[in-house]
């Protein structure tokens, strides 16, 4: 009845062709399903929808420069255009109650690398209360091509569920989606989460001393922190290079290389000018930026050793957040020796 009202009062008004009533009605149920879609769409995504991705000037200390996203976009598209998808993901890593603050231990890992996997499960990323919080593991991996690694990757995630998994392809420059899709996965499935450490998958970590930094240091939860990398060049050669079109100054803004903490409390920033900034190809510096972006100081902690450590002896893997260049067979013992 509204409908036949609807239709006189659009016919008197002459705005209308004599359509027969049934083909009005059909035009009214269609124009009123596509406005409810587009609504819903824009609901549900609103962040997407009005928070794209554009270039920015940045500000570093006296010099400001601009990530262009048309370049960003020419050189590295689908960094710029890749919508993050999840083939397997497990929102209990994140459902509590815990009994204890979550600290998140998200691992960057390559599908071959199920060795090393394995001496970590047996080592420092195992599930567990530590020293008032509870640690979760959790295996940062996309895809690789060769079929026979996707057919064992889905047999050991079967038997530990602590791998998530997106369908982009593996490679250096595609890092930085895992940066760009964990923060994505952290805010929408993750919200309470005290702290992300985040790492590559061969590094030593010692997650007695990472709690208790988390607790010694005061305002924890304003920084990200690890073992900053002030005015790192940049590389204009070889497999990391980057060229000047891309990023036109001699000097990275702060970053932090290795073995990094993510407080929970700065997630949805990071997140949220995530949307905004172009994807820079080197994972480290790309997290640079972000932080840059959203106003973020990084705490350098020397503690994360990147460089090694110069004596080999229990003492220091006691002492070190993290280690970077210790054998799998020498993490294992160290391990068995100092905690087992
Ligand atoms: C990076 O991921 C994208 C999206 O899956 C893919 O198209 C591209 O080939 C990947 N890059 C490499 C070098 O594998």
């Amino acid at each position: 009845m509204a409908a036949l009202k609807f239709r006189e009062v659009l016919l008197a008004a002459g705005r209308l062709p004599q359509l027969p009533f049934r083909r009005t009605l059909h035009l009214g149920v269609a124009v009123g399903l596509l406005v409810s879609a587009i609504l819903y769409i824009g609901l549900t995504h609103w962040e997407n929808i009005f928070a794209r991705r554009r270039s920015v000037v940045l500000q570093m200390g006296s010099c400001r420069f601009q990530l262009d996203l048309g370049v960003h976009l020419a050189l590295y598209p689908h960094l710029q255009r890749y919508r993050c998808r999840e083939l397997v993901s497990e929102d209990a890593w994140c459902r509590g109650p815990w009994p204890a603050p979550l600290l998140l231990l998200a691992i960057k890992s390559h599908p071959a690398s199920w060795e090393r996997r394995a001496v970590l499960r047996r080592t420092w990323a195992q599930q567990r209360p530590m020293d008032g919080f509870f640690l979760q593991p959790v295996f940062l991996v996309a895809t690789a091509s060769e079929d026979s690694l996707a057919q064992a990757l889905r047999q050991e995630i079967q038997v530990f569920g602590d791998v998530l998994w997106w369908d982009f392809g593996e490679s250096p420059r595609n890092q930085s989606l895992k940066e760009r899709c964990l923060l994505q996965w952290v805010h929408n499935h993750c919200q309470g989460v005290a702290y992300v450490f985040k790492a590559n998958d061969d590094i030593f970590v010692n997650p007695y001393e990472l709690t208790q930094y988390l607790k010694e240091i005061p305002r924890v939860s304003d920084f990200i922190h690890g073992n900053l990398a002030n005015e790192e060049p940049v590389v204009r050669t070889g497999d990391a290079a980057v060229p000047c079109l891309l990023y036109p100054l001699e000097h990275y803004p702060p970053f932090i290389t290795g073995g990094t903490i993510l407080p929970g409390a700065l997630i949805p920033e990071l997140y949220r000018v995530s949307l905004q900034l172009p994807v820079f190809p080197l994972d480290e510096a790309y997290l640079g930026f972000l932080a840059l972006a959203a106003g973020i100081t990084l705490r350098h902690e020397g503690r994360f050793q990147v460089r090694g450590v110069v004596k080999d002896e229990p003492e220091a893997y006691k002492e070190s957040l993290t280690i970077h260049g210790v054998s799998m067979e020498r993490m294992e013992e160290v391990w068995k020796e100092l905690w087992d």
